[in-house]
């Protein structure tokens, strides 16, 4: 796989840019010289991310129709859901005019939520949801934007996925259905793509990134992504997020009172969304630098964190232990 000296005049789309790891990656690539169009769901959100990254912006050669090059790096922020085709279509034409270019160098279909964690038990609408941006959002991405990736000559398609891309488990009691069916699809349509591109688009090369735990604000915007924001949840939607045998699971591993009160599990869902964000062992930059160094080293697999590595060896070295959970992890220090 080529690889890529920098990212200076260089022109990137970047989706859920307006959190964690997309605002990151923002941030890195304006601070290198490249240009961004940064879309969003939560246009206010993106539009924060825009200011960051200009005024860290460092000196770029800005590409724009027919070639030529101007000096200075160009963040625009876009409203954009990226399970919604037209508006990923919008979105590919705002940034075409925007930044008065024909082509772009460099994608990153980023965007992502949970939910639909049980097939069993949660509703076919959120399950449905969750599946339609992680999957058919990237999707939309590939469609609209590798005819202008081609055009750019020089082209990198990036795409999310996750360890739940090769492993579709969170651990004992925690199902995550609609997720890893999402983020599976991610990888082996990726995967997919490397002969493809090798035979019919040599100028394009794609990447597959796959993280482990980073500390992002995803729990939180999943919450609100399905409408179930936890400050805002009536005590009757409380107990049916987290019903009674789940309740007693949670009580006897130390995580709630015996008698949970409705105030009870809203506190343990408003802290497991920030210690997931705080005390990961990756911050959201720190995985956008390793992203990124990935993409200019040329690899077509990114694996971020020590974590997502270690269980990609497990797997790969005891494939039938992959939901035995004691088994695969045998011998594994807890972080
Ligand atoms: N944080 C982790 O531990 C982790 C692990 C593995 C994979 N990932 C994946 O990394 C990617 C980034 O996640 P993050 O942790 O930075 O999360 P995040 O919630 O901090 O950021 C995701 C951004 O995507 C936006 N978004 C969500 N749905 C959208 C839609 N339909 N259209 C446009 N924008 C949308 C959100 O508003 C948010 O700004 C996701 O694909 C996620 O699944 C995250």
């Amino acid at each position: 796989m080529s690889q890529l000296e920098s990212f200076a005049g260089k022109l990137a789309a970047v989706t859920g840019g307006g959190s964690g790891m997309g605002r990151e990656l923002v941030r890195q690539l304006a601070a290198q010289g490249c240009s961004v169009a940064a879309c969003d769901w939560h246009p206010g959100a993106v539009a924060e991310t825009a200011s960051l990254a200009r005024a860290e912006a460092g000196p770029g050669l800005r590409p724009r129709q027919g070639r030529g090059l101007r000096h200075g790096v160009l963040v625009t922020s876009h409203a954009c859901d990226v399970s919604d085709e037209a508006q990923v279509l919008r979105f590919r034409d705002e940034l075409l005019a925007g930044h008065a270019s024909d082509h772009v160098d460099l994608v990153f279909a980023n965007a992502g939520i949970g939910g639909g964690a049980s097939f069993v038990n949660d509703s076919r609408e959120e399950w449905e949801r969750t599946f339609a941006v992680d999957w058919w959002g990237v999707y939309y991405c590939a469609r609209a934007f590798l005819p202008l990736l081609i055009a750019s000559g020089d082209g990198v398609l990036v795409n999310t996925s996750s360890v739940n891309g090769m492993w579709a488990a969170l651990g004992p009691g925690t199902p995550n259905t609609a997720y890893s069916a999402a983020k599976f699809a991610v990888r082996g349509f990726t995967e997919a793509l490397i002969e493809d591109l090798r035979t019919n688009a040599p100028q394009v090369r794609v990447a597959v990134v796959m993280p482990g735990h980073v500390g992002t604000d995803i729990i939180g915007n999943t919450f609100r992504a399905h409408g179930k924001e936890p400050e805002q949840m009536t005590e009757a939607q409380l107990k049916e997020l987290i019903p009674a045998r789940a309740r007693a699971g949670l009580a006897a591993a130390g995580l709630l009172p015996g008698d949970a009160s409705a105030e009870d599990l809203r506190r343990m869902l408003i802290r497991v969304s920030n210690d997931f964000r705080d005390k990961a062992p990756l911050s959201a930059a720190q995985a956008a630098t390793v992203i990124l160094d990935g993409v200019r080293s040329g690899a077509w697999r990114i694996l971020v964190g020590r974590d997502a590595r270690t269980i990609d060896e497990r797997l790969r070295a005891n494939p039938e232990a992959a939901y035995d959970y004691a088994e695969l992890f045998r011998g594994v220090r807890a972080p």
